[in-house]
C-alpha cells in the first residue's frame, strides 16, 4: 500500500445547549467539502467533529428543563432531529466524533489540568471579573464594549471566586511571533484584530476552573472545582487521537493538526489560548486555524431569541441536502458574513444548479440518447472550436485546486462553474441540433457530444466534495465509471471511452417555484417562532385558582414614581366606583402617556404593598417575552368592549 500524506481536519464541537440551526451546518459543511476534498487528491484524512458538554448554561439548562445535565445534552446529541442525526442528513463524512462527556477525554483532561498545575503554568489564585454565561466567557472589565459581552452583547454579571489560572501572559511572546510568521491563522484579516484587539492591550493569565457550578470536569487534585469548558474543549483535539488515553491511538499519526475550521468569534480562542497550552504541554503547534464568516440574517446573528433560526431540517427537506450544501459554500465568501435568504438560496439552486448544472446534464444526455440511441459511435471528427473547450476542461483542474488548497471554497466552485457555462455556450455554438439534421455530420456530432460529456466529467468530479449524492447519479448518466471518476483524471481529456453510454435519467435539481416556496417557507417560520415556553408548574386545584381576584381594569391615569426607574403609578377603575393604585415595575417598557384608556387585568387580592413610600393594592399581569436575550414585560391587555370589574375565569 503507498504511503499516504496525512490529513487532520476539525471542526469546532457544538454547544447542545439548543437544538442547531443553518450557521451550524455551514461550519461543519464547509469542514466537510474540505475534508472530501483532500481524500480525493490521496491524503489519508482524518476528520473529527464532536460536542462539547459541559457548562454552566448547560446546567442551567437542564435544570429549567427539569432533567440532569447528561440527560440534557444526550437529549439534544442523540436524541431524535440531534446532533448526530443532522450531520447524517447533512452527509458529513466525519471518521470521529467526540463527546466531551465521553470518559476518556475526562480522565485525559484532568491529566493535562495536572500536567500544566505541576509544571507551574496553572496556580491558585481568586477570580474577580465579568463573566457571560451564554457565550461560556471570562472578559475584564476594558474587554466589555458597552458594559456588555464583546461577543454576543449580553449581559454579563460579577464574578468572584477561588481559581486556577493558566500563565497566558507567559506565551504572550511566542504567541505574537506564531500569529506573525507564515500562515497561521487565515483570513490574514484575523491576524491584525487578534494582535490589536488581545496581545497589545496585554495577555492577561487565564481563570481555568470555576467553583460556582459543578457540570464539568472535576480538578481531581481539587474536586471542589470544575476544569474551565474552554479547555476541556480545546483538548479535545487532542484527546480524540488517543493523546493520554487508550481509546485511540492515532496521536502520532494525525497530530499536529492541518487545519482547524472555526467560526470567527472563537478564533481568539484558537488562535490565542490553544497554541500557549499547547506550548506548555509541549506539543506541536496546529498547522492552520481558519477563521470563517458567519451567516446571518438582515445583517444580525442567527439566533433563537430573534426568533430567526433557520431549521436545517426544514430547509433539507425542501429543497434537498445537496442543493443546501451547494448553496452554502457557492454563495458566500468563506472567510466573510454572509446574509442568509431564503430567495438567496432558491435565486443559487435555479440558476447554478437547475440551470447551468443540470441543464447542461439533461441536455447532453437527452441528445446522446436521441442522435445515437445512448451510445456513442466511435467515429470522431474534431473541429478547431473544440480546442478552447478542452483546454478549458484541462486548466480548470490547476485553477480549482489552488482556490480549494486555500480553503477559497467559493472560488473553487466559481473555476467549475466557468466550466460548466463554457459547455453550455459550446452547445449554443456547435448546434447539434442543426449538425442532426444530415447523416454525414454524425462523426462531428459525436465529437461535440463526446466533448460535452467530458466537460461534465471533469465537472463532475470537482463537484463532487459539494454534493456527492447528486454527483454520484450525474456520473452514472454520462456513463462515467468508477476508473473515470479519480482526481488525478480531473484535468485530463479523453477519459471516457469513445463509445460511451449514456441513459438519460431523473432531474437533479427541479427549478423552484420561487413565490410559492417563498410562502411556505414562510408559514413554516412563523410556527418555527413560536417561543419556547418554560416547563408546566405542578398541577392547582381549581379551588386554588379562584381565589386568586382577576379583574379587567380601565387605566384612568398612569405616570412615574419619581426617582424610581423601574415602577410606574397607575389609578384604575376596578368596577367598584373607587379608584384602586397599583404600582407595577414597567417603565422601562412604556411611556406612562401610552397606556391612559387603556383595558388591562390586575390581581386585586393580593396583600398591599409599599414601594418607594407608595401603596401598590394589587399586580397588573404581563406576559413576558425574551428579546436580543433580554427579557421584557409586555401587559395583558384586553379590547375595550369589557367592562372595568368583569372577573376573569
Ligand atoms: N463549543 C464551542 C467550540 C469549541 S471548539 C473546541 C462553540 N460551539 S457552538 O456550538 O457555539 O458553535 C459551533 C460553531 O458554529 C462555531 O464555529 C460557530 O462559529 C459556528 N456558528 C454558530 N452560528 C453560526 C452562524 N450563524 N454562522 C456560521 N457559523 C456559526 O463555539
Amino acid at each position: 500500500m503507498e504511503n499516504k500524506e496525512k490529513f487532520y481536519i476539525t471542526t469546532p464541537i457544538y454547544y447542545p445547549s439548543d437544538k442547531l440551526h443553518i450557521g451550524h451546518a455551514y461550519c461543519t459543511v464547509a469542514t466537510d467539502a474540505i475534508a472530501r476534498y483532500k481524500r480525493m487528491c490521496g491524503y489519508d484524512v482524518m476528520f473529527l467533529t464532536g460536542t462539547d458538554e459541559h457548562g454552566q448554561k448547560i446546567e442551567e439548562k437542564a435544570k429549567e428543563a427539569g432533567v440532569t445535565p447528561k440527560e440534557f445534552v444526550d437529549r439534544i446529541v442523540t436524541g431524535e432531529k440531534g446532533v448526530l442525526d443532522l450531520w447524517k442528513l447533512m452527509n458529513i463524512s466525519n471518521d470521529r466524533f467526540i463527546r466531551t462527556t465521553d470518559e476518556y477525554h475526562v480522565e485525559a483532561v484532568q491529566k493535562i489540568f495536572r500536567k500544566m498545575y505541576e509544571k507551574g503554568d496553572i496556580y491558585k489564585g481568586a477570580y474577580k471579573g465579568k463573566y457571560c454565561t451564554p457565550c461560556e466567557s471570562f472578559w475584564t472589565e476594558s474587554q466589555l464594549v458597552d458594559g456588555k459581552c464583546p461577543d454576543c452583547g449580553r449581559p454579563v454579571h460579577d464574578a468572584e471566586e477561588e481559581a486556577y489560572f493558566f500563565r497566558l501572559s507567559k506565551y504572550a511572546k511566542p504567541v505574537q511571533e506564531l500569529l506573525e510568521s507564515g500562515d497561521f491563522l487565515q483570513p490574514a484579516s484575523r491576524v491584525n484584530e487578534m494582535i490589536n484587539n488581545f496581545i497589545k492591550p496585554g495577555l492577561e493569565d487565564l481563570c481555568v476552573s470555576r467553583t460556582s457550578f459543578k457540570w464539568g470536569i472535576p480538578v481531581d487534585f481539587d474536586p471542589g472545582h470544575v476544569v474551565y469548558v474552554w479547555v476541556d474543549a480545546l483538548f479535545n483535539y487532542c484527546t480524540a487521537l488517543g493523546f493520554l488515553n487508550d481509546e485511540h491511538n492515532d496521536f502520532e499519526k494525525y497530530w499536529p493538526a492541518d487545519v482547524h475550521i472555526v467560526g470567527k468569534e472563537i478564533v481568539r480562542f484558537h488562535s490565542i489560548i490553544w497554541p500557549a497550552m499547547l506550548m506548555s504541554m509541549e506539543l506541536p503547534l496546529p498547522k492552520k486555524v481558519y477563521g470563517h464568516g458567519w451567516l446571518v440574517i438582515d445583517g444580525g446573528k442567527m439566533s433563537k431569541s430573534r426568533g430567526n433560526v433557520v431549521d436545517p431540517y426544514v430547509l433539507a427537506e425542501k429543497f434537498g441536502v445537496d442543493a443546501l450544501r451547494f448553496f452554502l459554500l457557492r454563495t458566500f465568501p468563506f472567510g466573510s458574513d454572509g446574509n442568509f435568504s431564503n430567495e438567496l438560496l432558491i435565486n443559487t439552486i435555479n440558476k447554478d444548479l437547475a440551470n447551468d448544472l443540470g441543464n447542461l446534464v439533461s441536455r447532453t444526455t437527452a441528445m446522446v440518447e436521441k442522435y445515437f440511441g445512448g451510445t456513442l459511435i466511435d467515429e470522431r471528427q474534431a473541429d478547431e472550436l473544440d480546442n478552447e473547450l478542452i483546454d478549458f476542461i484541462k486548466n480548470t483542474k490547476a485553477r480549482y485546486e489552488k482556490q480549494m488548497d486555500e480553503f477559497q471554497l467559493h472560488l473553487g466552485l466559481e473555476e467549475v462553474f466557468k466550466l460548466i457555462q463554457r459547455a453550455n455556450k459550446y452547445i449554443d455554438e456547435t448546434a447539434p441540433w442543426v449538425l442532426a439534421k444530415d447523416e454525414a455530420n454524425k462523426p462531428r456530432l459525436a465529437a461535440v457530444m463526446y466533448n460535452l460529456l467530458e466537460a461534465l466529467r471533469a465537472a463532475l468530479t470537482m463537484l463532487t466534495p459539494f454534493i456527492p449524492e447528486s454527483c454520484e447519479k450525474a456520473f452514472e448518466q454520462i456513463g462515467a465509471d468508477a476508473s473515470c471518476r479519480t482526481w488525478d483524471k480531473a484535468g485530463e481529456y479523453g477519459v471516457l471511452p469513445a463509445q460511451v453510454s449514456v441513459h438519460k435519467g431523473e432531474t437533479l435539481f427541479p427549478r423552484v417555484d420561487m413565490d410559492k416556496t417563498l410562502k411556505e417557507l414562510e408559514e413554516l417560520e412563523h410556527l418555527n417562532k413560536a417561543p419556547q415556553s418554560k416547563p408546566v408548574l405542578p398541577d392547582v386545584s381549581i379551588d386554588d385558582f379562584a381565589k386568586c381576584d382577576m379583574r379587567v381594569c380601565k387605566v384612568l391615569s398612569c405616570e412615574a414614581v419619581k426617582k424610581s426607574e423601574k415602577l410606574l403609578k397607575f389609578q384604575l377603575d376596578d368596577g367598584s366606583g373607587t379608584p384602586r393604585q397599583i404600582l407595577s415595575g414597567i417603565r422601562k417598557f412604556y411611556e406612562p402617556e401610552q397606556l391612559v384608556g387603556k383595558t388591562v387585568v390586575a390581581i386585586l387580592n393580593l396583600p398591599p404593598r409599599k414601594m418607594m413610600g407608595q401603596m401598590s393594592n394589587g399586580m397588573l399581569l404581563s406576559a413576558v417575552k425574551e428579546v436580543d436575550g433580554e427579557e421584557k414585560l409586555q401587559l395583558v391587555m384586553l379590547d375595550d368592549s369589557v367592562p372595568a370589574g368583569a372577573q376573569l375565569c
